[in-house]
């Protein structure tokens, strides 16, 4: 059976792309490596951590040998990559971590994949999942493209853009068979409660402030994450040796914006009097160096894929309302840190 490891596989997008290629392809082993940081959660694959064809390593990817020793006794067929430290507040914080984890991290796993690989690039795959980030920013108008050329602003888009470049460098330079994918701001379902989407839901829930950086007028393109999960997959296996595609929701809300859609729902769906949850909308200070718009042209995976995205961006965040309030053991677990353990629970006793 072939071997794929899915790094960050207990994230938020990450969950998503293991369900999908359990569930969906038997005829792969999916090992599941992840570090367990704060942000991720073995519960977000409960439902699929008994499959026969779903295993979970805890490990490192900053540590060279422990991966390469993984490598050497995994021989994997392939590489599906989304480990990495993901929020853009704490890279302001710290962003020496950001370097060691998306940049050496991410350089670790070319070498042991390299190394393991010799040369044998015909059948076998590195896929790194990155961000719409590393363009920059736009202003009122235009959107990105794959040629767009990379301005990262902060130091989370900086270290993505740095691993970016190295995956293209061992494309290059090794000829080894890599593919990109650059994504817009994901939602859904698992999604960690400190992004904007599910901490306001949180933060309502609870009739606590909503923080809003700045005016609000900050533009996001919305996807929900299975769209992204489906389209890694169809990625994966379509796509040529050196390919990068875009992939974005032609979904661009201003911050504002969409924290009013989402307190209008969630008055719905609280049975609270419309107006009520947007009461708690606080403007605070704001974001540095705060990217102003972004927006994708994803018509090269359109044409060349036949990806499209699934919902529309108020059914998908209705789904996710419904999904987080239906899920309050989870949310809890995770808002309380008691998700934590569960690791220790499940593995560590068996
Ligand atoms: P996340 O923060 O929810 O999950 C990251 C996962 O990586 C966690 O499970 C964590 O434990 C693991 N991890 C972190 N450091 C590790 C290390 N050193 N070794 C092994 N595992 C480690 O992130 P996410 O939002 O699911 O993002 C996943 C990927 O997709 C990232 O590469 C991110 O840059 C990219 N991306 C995210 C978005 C978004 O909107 N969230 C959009 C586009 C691209
Ligand atoms: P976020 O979910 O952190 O994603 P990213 O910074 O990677 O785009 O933030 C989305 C937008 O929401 C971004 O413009 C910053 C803004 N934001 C707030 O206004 N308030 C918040 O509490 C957070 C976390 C983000």
């Amino acid at each position: 059976m072939k071997k794929i490891i899915i790094t960050g596989g207990a994230g938020f997008i990450g969950s998503h792309v293991v369900r999908r290629f359990v569930k969906n392809h038997p005829e792969y082993q999916i090992i599941n490596l992840d570090k367990l940081t704060y942000a991720g959660n073995l519960a977000n694959l409960k439902d699929i951590e008994n499959e026969p064809n779903y295993r979970f390593v805890k490990g490192d990817i900053v540590d060279a040998a422990f991966i390469q020793n993984l490598f050497d006794t995994e021989q994997p067929y392939a590489v599906v990559h989304l480990a990495a430290e993901s929020h853009v507040d704490r890279s302001i914080v710290n962003p020496l971590e950001f370097v060691m984890t998306n940049i050496i991290g991410t350089v670790n796993l070319l070498n042991a994949a390299r190394n393991t690989w010799k040369g044998d690039y015909t059948s076998h795959r590195f896929y790194h999942v990155s961000t719409d980030e590393v363009y920059g920013t736009l202003g009122e108008t235009g959107m990105f493209t794959e040629t767009t050329g990379y301005d990262p602003h902060s130091p989370y888009s900086a270290s993505k853009a740095g691993s970016d470049h190295f995956v293209r460098a061992y494309h290059d330079t090794y000829g080894m068979d890599t593919v990109i994918s650059n994504c817009s701001n994901n939602y859904g379902s698992y999604h960690f409660p400190e992004k904007l989407i599910p901490l306001a839901i949180n933060n309502i829930k609870h009739n606590k402030p909503v923080p809003v950086y700045g005016k609000g007028e900050n533009v996001r393109d919305w996807l929900w994450v299975e769209d992204h999960a489906r389209a890694i997959e169809l990625i994966f296996h379509k796509a040529k040796a050196g390919d990068t595609y875009n992939i974005g929701g032609h979904n661009e809300w201003k911050n504002i914006d969409l924290i009013n859609l989402l307190c209008s729902i969630m008055d719905k769906k609280l049975g609270r009097a419309e107006g009520e949850s947007a009461k708690l909308i606080t403007f605070v200070t704001d974001r540095a160096g705060h990217d102003l718009r972004y927006a994708i042209d994803s018509s090269k995976l359109q044409r060349e894929v036949g990806w499209t995205p699934s919902v529309t961006f108020e059914e998908g965040l209705e789904k996710t309302v419904e999904w987080f309030l239906a899920n309050e053991e989870w949310l809890n677990d995770v808002t309380s840190g008691h998700y934590q353990q569960y690791y220790e629970e499940q593995y560590d006793n068996r």
